[in-house]
């Protein structure tokens, strides 16, 4: 009988992917996966540790597992703690949670069927959180036959960049790129089975820079027009960017190629300059805007989101208005905003000038009171035009289905299970917050003329 999975993914895409990808290592041990730890034979925490808050969550998982497990008379339940939690606290989880049998980093997964075996030889907790010479990517197998019409695919890890705030050169380690051959072999497969849209994943993923068979190394916006190529599949995304990292190749394919998504995530982080220097982000606010300025004149629908910090040490009531000054003027069409969280070893954590709490929460309300602004508007715009969408799962509704637009909006409407996977036009009717409406176009052909495509 079949051994049940149960994994739990937390924080960026990239666990989603990482999550994915230990299901296909243990799939040969008898694994299958199931949607609750209940029953569980083994329970993978797949973590993040971007953030405190993320990071503690962890721990109180952890004790509901501890509790299940003892539920159910200290059965044979393998809990373990996977990636950036474990990477960066390896030990001191064993030490905080003694019951955890296996706690791994990202980049050691592909060793999950020697750790099964050395946890039953052993009897004792396995920790491994090495960062290896060899890559995972060369080990892994071949992914599961995917269930869903999208798929994600990294294609680059880890980051040289340093960003004074951020966790992730620690927990993932230095930068890498997976050789173009790879890539372009797990697309095709993925395509090959009904895959319409892929997002290729990387930390600094416009760092991406992968060996190719013509002894050169690839940029993305080359990798980007190669994928293109493969038959079947329809839309490429790409998360998440650098803004010093996004090159003319990269800028030129945004306007030729016709699958790559007018969805742009850029994270910007702030507005003012000395606070962007604080950070170690080698790009202006000035440079942003240019930068932005030149994607548009290529795609001129392109939409962007972005990524922001506030109360970073010695920010200023000035420095927070040149953030939202900038805001004013990009006009994004979503956004993730977060209070700065100073992480254990990251040189900002140890900055005099930290600030408090409140402010910090004063800063957020108002930045995200325009950012919620902005997203409305720009949803506001799509109504009474046609977008593209396509579905990709049932609606909450009987009768519902659910997908995305090219703008990554989610977009329902009624229609058959059937359309499922499909890439069908859609008149938008409806905005709402995070979400369109609308109604599928007839394609029967016996309909009067639809309005044009809107480039909101
Ligand atoms: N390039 C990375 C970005 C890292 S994390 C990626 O793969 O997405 C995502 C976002 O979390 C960052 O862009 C930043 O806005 C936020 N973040 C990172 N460290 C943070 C910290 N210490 N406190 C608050 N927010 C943080
Ligand atoms: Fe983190 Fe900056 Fe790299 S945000 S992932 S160090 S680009």
């Amino acid at each position: 009988m079949a051994k049940k999975l149960y994994i739990k993914s937390y924080g960026c895409q990239m666990n989603v992917y990482d999550s994915e990808r230990m299901a296909d290592v243990l799939a040969p041990l008898g694994y299958a996966p199931t949607d609750q730890p209940d029953n569980a034979d083994m329970v993978i925490l797949n973590t993040c540790h971007i953030r405190e808050k993320a990071a503690e969550k962890v721990y109180s998982e952890l004790g509901r597992l501890k509790n299940l497990r003892a539920a159910r008379g200290n059965s044979e339940m393998i809990i373990a703690v996977a990636g950036c939690v474990a990477q960066a606290e390896g030990e001191e989880i064993l030490r905080r949670a003694p019951y955890v049998d296996m706690v791994f980093g990202p980049q050691t997964y592909h060793r999950l069927p020697e750790m099964v075996a050395q946890g039953h030889r052993s009897r004792g907790a396995v920790l491994d959180t090495e960062f290896p010479v060899e890559s995972k990517f060369d080990h892994l197998p071949a992914p599961a036959v995917p269930s869903e019409p999208t798929a994600f695919v990294t294609i680059q890890e880890g980051c040289d960049r340093f960003c004074t705030f951020c966790v992730v050169p620690y927990t993932r380690g230095a930068e890498f790129s997976r050789p173009v051959g790879q890539v372009v072999e797990e697309v095709r497969r993925l395509a090959g089975n009904g895959v319409r849209e892929i997002t290729l994943l990387g930390q600094n993923v416009n760092a991406y820079h992968g060996a190719a068979t013509d002894n050169e190394d690839w940029g993305l916006g080359k990798l980007v027009v190669e994928l293109a190529q493969i038959d079947g599949l329809e839309r490429i995304r790409y998360t998440t960017s650098y803004p010093a990292d996004m090159d003319d190749e990269l800028i030129t394919a945004h306007g030729q190629v016709a699958k790559l998504m007018p969805f742009l995530h850029l994270p910007v982080q702030s507005g003012s300059d000395r606070v962007l220097e604080a950070m170690n982000r080698r790009h202006t606010a000035d440079g942003y805007r240019r930068l932005v300025e030149r994607l548009r004149a290529v795609r001129p629908d392109l939409a962007l989101s972005s990524d922001f910090i506030v109360g970073f040490p010695g920010e200023t009531d000035a420095d927070f208005d040149a953030t939202l000054a900038l805001v004013g003027d990009i006009e994004f069409a979503q956004a993730y905003s977060f209070k700065y969280s100073p992480r254990p070893g990251t040189p900002a954590a140890a900055h005099g000038r930290q600030i408090s709490d409140s402010v910090k929460s004063e800063r957020l309300t108002a930045l995200q009171d325009l950012l919620n602004q902005q997203q409305m508007s720009f949803n506001e715009k799509c109504v009474g035009g046609t977008v593209p969408v396509l579905f990709d799962r049932p609606g909450r509704h009987p009768g519902q289905i659910v997908g995305r637009s090219p703008y990554m909006q989610a977009v329902h409407a009624d229609g058959p299970l059937s359309m499922l996977g499909e890439i069908t036009e859609v008149i938008i009717d409806s905005a709402h917050g995070n979400s369109l409406g609308g109604a599928i176009v007839d394609s029967s052909g016996d309909q009067e003329q639809l309005p044009g495509k809107v480039y909101a």
